[in-house]
């Protein structure tokens, strides 16, 4: 490394941690002289230094109330349910100085219902690199866990990684896909984290955000939207309590839900389930208008009809709601625009 370059690592190393971690490594007189030679420096390009590198401090993470909201509404479709159960939990965790324990929400549904849009908005509305910050971690079973023998080397390292993290910074969000796919057992390595302790090994994990993703439960929440459809019901009157029990008691029990007989669900560790509902033509419809909105082209109505009319709907005799939800749908308006 050429000087000029250590130097500007080193500054920035020192104005992100505010310069005491990050001297530990070095002895300390040197440290003391070499702080005292920054500091004038420092004082001046702090902000800079802010403004370019992304650090763990309010100028990169704090959360836009305002910003979650409208993305929910303006956004998300057909989730009144999630919408409102997200928005509740994220902006009561966020404005608490001194929560007692790390956020943790499990949100279930069927593919293409918004689970992986809605954990993106969340981490656009706390960091301002979105899911690009190098505080957001995604997992991934085939990615991070793909093999079934290495069980209790992911189990510790999955550990690690946490740790790392959350003492790094301890904002961290860590978002678990396809929980489905993940083996039995392995979440249960992060469990301490997630409860009730002030520190553990020195480090407090509760400023931290957990979000697991899957498609368990999916259809029991199906059956009940279908069943509320049938009795010719509005859908928005569908209520969490209406959901709520039957999916955390299916999620426990589905051998393949990666929270199948997880103590996180024994222990009350998850502070809300949230149901992604199945989505209805009519969502189709204004996830087609959204996404030409976001892609810069006047939204057309009849296009997005078009795109809407040619998915596949279930169950077979009502053809109720899209098999893939708004999934495929922006590769299909690539094919009418
Ligand atoms: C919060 O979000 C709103 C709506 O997207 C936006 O107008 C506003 O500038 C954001 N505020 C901050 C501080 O980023
Ligand atoms: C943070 O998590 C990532 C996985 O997303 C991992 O590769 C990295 O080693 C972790 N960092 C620390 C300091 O443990």
């Amino acid at each position: 490394m050429r000087p000029k370059k250590r130097h500007v690592l080193l500054l920035w190393m020192l104005v992100c941690s505010g310069m005491t971690e990050a001297i530990e490594p070095i002895s300390t007189s040197i440290a003391v002289g070499m702080a005292a030679a920054l500091t004038g420096f420092l004082a001046s390009y702090q902000n800079i230094f802010y403004y370019f590198h992304e650090c763990c401090r309010p100028e990169w993470i704090s959360f836009n109330r305002t910003g979650l909201e409208a993305d929910l509404e303006r956004k998300l479709f057909g989730q009144h349910i999630a919408s409102r159960i997200i928005l509740k939990a994220v902006n009561g965790f966020m404005s608490n100085e001194n929560p007692k324990k790390p956020l943790v929400l499990s949100l279930h549904g069927w593919t293409g219902t918004g689970k992986n849009f809605v954990s993106q908005l969340i981490a656009e509305n706390i960091y301002k690199e979105g899911m690009d910050s190098s505080f957001v971690h995604v997992f991934t079973a085939e990615l991070h866990f793909p093999h079934a023998s290495h069980f209790e080397t992911y189990k510790t390292q999955l550990q690690q990684w946490i740790k790392g993290n959350v003492t790094n910074c301890a904002h961290s969000m860590f978002i678990f896909d396809e929980m489905d796919k993940m083996q039995p057992g392995l979440i249960d390595s992060i469990k301490p984290y997630l409860d009730y302790y002030d520190k553990l090994d020195g480090v407090s994990y509760r400023k931290a955000i957990f979000i697991f993703l899957s498609n368990a439960g999916g259809e029991s929440i199906i059956q009940t939207v279908l069943d509320f459809w049938k009795e010719g019901k509005d859908r928005e009157e569908l209520e969490l309590r209406d959901l709520e029990t039957q999916l955390s008691l299916s999620v426990f029990n589905t051998k393949k839900s990666g929270l199948w007989h997880t103590s996180l669900i024994d222990k009350n560790l998850v502070d809300f389930f949230v149901p992604f509902l199945p989505l209805e033509y009519r969502h189709v419809v204004q996830c087609a208008m959204a996404e030409m909105k976001a892609r810069g082209v006047r939204p057309d109505h009849s296009v997005a009809e078009q795109v809407a009319s040619d998915l596949v709907y279930f169950p077979k005799a009502e053809r109720v709601f899209a098999v893939k939800g708004c999934k495929t749908l922006e590769s299909k308006l690539d094919y009418y625009t």
